[in-house]
């Protein structure tokens, strides 16, 4: 069976004019938003987005502003065919990929700065980020007006920070999050993971493991102080560069946590070569679960 091909609009008005005759047939709208070069991690959230609503839009932006001046915009991977395809054959209906001047118009000036959720872990590290995420979806939102918009768990901390201003500013789309889709050794996909050479590839896993390893030393209710330094020795050991944190935090609200009483997560952030993978696992507060 081939694959149809995706329709792909490139202005808000075709995408809104396609958006309106779904809606006279009555029909409800998911949204998944991507910088593209996508894998199953995408593709997921594109599925779960056909389940939650008759129609499926994925959007593809590689935005500006949500990287800083030293960061990777310009190498950021890019194959827009290629996830025309994968689109196709993950049952998604429409694309919409602007160019930067449709985005952003001569003149631009808006700015949305969200506190709380957005501050520390990847927010301290990239300060440019969170803000230029928020502008970017609550652009898509308000363009596209889904019912509902579905972001993956991978990026825990930026899926917080959008459940936030969504509820903030009285957006009406109910934000969905999808559970992060790995490779067979555990590393979450990431279009960043075409950055590591084969060598890093195969020290890459070792982040998600020191995060399961110490994810059940913290559900057991371990004090968070050595069982974090122990993670990080082993991240460091295994060959990463550097690690920017290794944090355990609140579910929700990501307050900072010194040990595990009800939903918590523990978050990283690790430098291996050219790339910075991030990873999180929930914790689960089981005392008395864990051996170590
Ligand atoms: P991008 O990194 O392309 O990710 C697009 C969506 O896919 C995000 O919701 C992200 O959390 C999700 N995703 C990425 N890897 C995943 C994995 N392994 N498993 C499950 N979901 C995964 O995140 C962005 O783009 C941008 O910041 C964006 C929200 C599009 C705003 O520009």
């Amino acid at each position: 069976m081939n694959a149809k091909s995706l329709p792909i609009v490139r202005t808000v008005a075709d995408l809104r004019a396609t958006v309106a005759g779904w809606r006279r047939a009555g029909e409800t709208v998911a949204l998944i938003p991507t910088m593209g070069y996508l894998h199953e991690g995408h593709l997921a959230l594109v599925r779960r987005g056909r389940e939650l609503a008759d129609r499926a839009v994925a959007t593809l932006f590689v935005n500006p502003t949500q990287f800083g001046p030293t960061e990777d915009l310009a190498r950021y991977p890019r194959d827009e065919a290629g996830d025309a395809a994968k689109l196709a054959g993950a049952g998604c209906d429409l694309l919409f990929a602007p160019d930067a001047a449709e985005m952003y118009p001569p003149g631009f000036a808006t700015s949305v700065s969200v506190g709380g959720v957005s501050q520390g872990l990847c927010g301290a590290f990239r300060p440019q980020m969170f803000g230029g995420v928020a502008l970017v979806v609550t652009k898509l939102l308000l363009q596209a007006l889904p019912d509902v918009a579905v972001f993956g768990e991978k990026d825990y901390q930026q899926l917080q920070v959008i459940r936030r201003f969504v509820r903030d500013l009285d957006i009406p789309v109910r934000i969905e999050g999808g559970a992060t889709v790995r490779e067979p050794d555990g590393l979450a996909m990431s279009s960043r993971n075409s950055y590591l050479t084969p060598v890093e590839r195969a020290v890459a896993p070792a982040l998600n493991r020191a995060l399961v390893r110490a994810a059940a030393a913290l559900g057991g209710g371990r004090d968070a102080g050595p069982v974090l330094a122990e993670a990080r020795a082993s991240i460091l050991a295994a060959g990463f560069a550097s690690v920017d944190y290794i944090d355990l935090r609140d579910a929700e609200s990501l307050a900072p946590l010194e040990r595990v009483a009800g939903p918590a997560r523990l978050l990283a952030a690790a430098w291996l070569g050219k790339a910075r993978l991030i990873d999180n696992v929930a914790v689960v507060f089981a005392p008395g679960g864990s051996e170590s």
